[in-house]
């Protein structure tokens, strides 16, 4: 019997890997620590919240006293540390939160990991302390080329230097002290339950509303997309055979620009859903503050050492993930409440108009300054 600890896990990912666990494992115990900040939604484990091998605790990964107890009192054997702040442009309006909880609540959890398990400078070998990281930490590609677990790491939004440096600590700890760990860096994911502030949900929402799709810069910006569960498997793979103190890429070779995305969203929702959708939604904005321009991930170290492969197509993800948004209408009604509100005027409701205009079909117009629609 395994005990996981799992950060995060009323989160996006996290929720997502808990789903996972409970449909792929048995005999295992999972803890999900989760302070149910604006992103974290206990609704999105509503099916697992009464099963006994499942505890929910609600806390911070910066409370040290709460961190320690809990390693102390728990017989943990795994830690998959997903929580953190994760928005790119929050991390732009204010950067500080995210260097509070995602480089010192790791700091806390590898503190309290080393103390609960070392003796006398050894560690069992069922213990493993997996952070979960991000193609962010490369920093940015142009057309050309891939990011290996050799490129560089050159984080260049404060988002992604606060997952750099939450990296390097682990890694110290590792060096240092002899913690077993393990590293994964995926790229950007998608599927049910992602908080509406990243970018397919949040076109899929607005379509929902009729509301202009906001597209920074030219659209061209490109990243490579993974459908959530393969993110899962991923790091199932990794905790099972990953090599100690390895890093691991974890990718589909998805590359598909901002535009694309958001003709593929309209267009379904348009023909399967409400013909008043239209391409004519679509609006430039004003670009990102240093918009990493192409983000893509090779992963071959990770299918060729740990047999792991992608089981969903874009083309397939894509629509299980509206498919989902669209039967959970209330779900989506309860997380774009209250802080999303705000959230969504301070950010988008300022955006002016970009300077150039694009070669492209459509409106360059600016988002309007009230979304009256919300
Ligand atoms: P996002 O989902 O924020 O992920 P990340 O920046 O971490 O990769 O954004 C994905 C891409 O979509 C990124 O190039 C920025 C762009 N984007 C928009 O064009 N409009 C939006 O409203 C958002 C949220 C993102």
């Amino acid at each position: 019997m395994k005990t996981y600890l799992i950060t995060g896990g009323a989160g996006f990912i996290g929720a997502n890997y808990i789903h996972y666990l409970m449909k792929n494992k048995q005999n295992i115990q999972i803890i999900n620590l989760d302070n149910l900040e604006y992103s974290g939604n206990p609704e999105n484990l509503k099916e697992v919240e009464e099963l006994s091998h499942y505890r929910f605790l609600k806390g911070d990964i910066c409370d040290r006293e709460l961190v320690c107890q809990l390693f102390h009192e728990a017989e943990i054997d795994y830690v998959v540390h997903f929580a953190a702040m994760t928005h790119v442009d929050r991390s732009i309006e204010s950067a500080r939160p995210f260097i509070h909880s995602n480089i010192e609540g790791t700091l806390t959890l590898l503190e309290a990991a080393l103390e609960a398990w070392e003796t006398d400078g050894q560690f069992p070998g069922s213990k493993k302390f997996l952070y979960v990281s991000t193609d962010e930490v490369y920093g940015d590609l142009r057309a050309e080329g891939y990011f290996t677990e050799d490129t560089p790491i050159a984080p260049r939004n404060p988002y992604s230097a606060s997952k750099a440096s939450a990296e390097m600590l682990v890694r110290a700890f590792g060096e240092t002290h002899g913690l077993p760990y393990h590293i994964t860096r995926c790229s950007n994911n998608y599927g049910p339950y992602q908080f509406p502030e990243k970018l397919i949900p949040l076109l899929i929402h607005n379509c929902l509303r009729h509301a202009e799709l906001p597209i920074y810069g030219d659209g061209q910006n490109i990243r490579d997309w993974l459908y959530v569960e393969d993110h899962c498997s991923a790091i199932e793979a990794v905790l099972k055979r990953g090599k100690p103190g390895a890093v691991y890429n974890i990718g589909g070779h998805n590359e598909k620009t901002t535009l694309e995305i958001a003709e593929i969203i309209v267009d379904y929702i348009h023909d399967h859903h409400d013909p008043a959708v239209t391409r004519d939604l679509i609006r430039y904005v004003a670009d990102r503050k240093g918009h990493d321009r192409r983000y893509a991930i090779d992963p071959r170290k990770t299918r060729e050492e740990l047999f792991w492969k992608p089981s969903v197509t874009f083309e397939t993800g894509i629509i299980k993930t509206i498919q989902w948004y669209l039967e959970n209408t209330e779900w989506l009604s309860h997380v774009v409440s209250g802080e999303y509100l705000e959230y969504y005027e301070r950010h988008y409701g300022s955006k002016t108009k970009p300077d150039a205009i694009y070669n492209v079909p459509y409106k360059v117009d600016t988002l309007r300054r009230r979304v009256p629609c919300l």
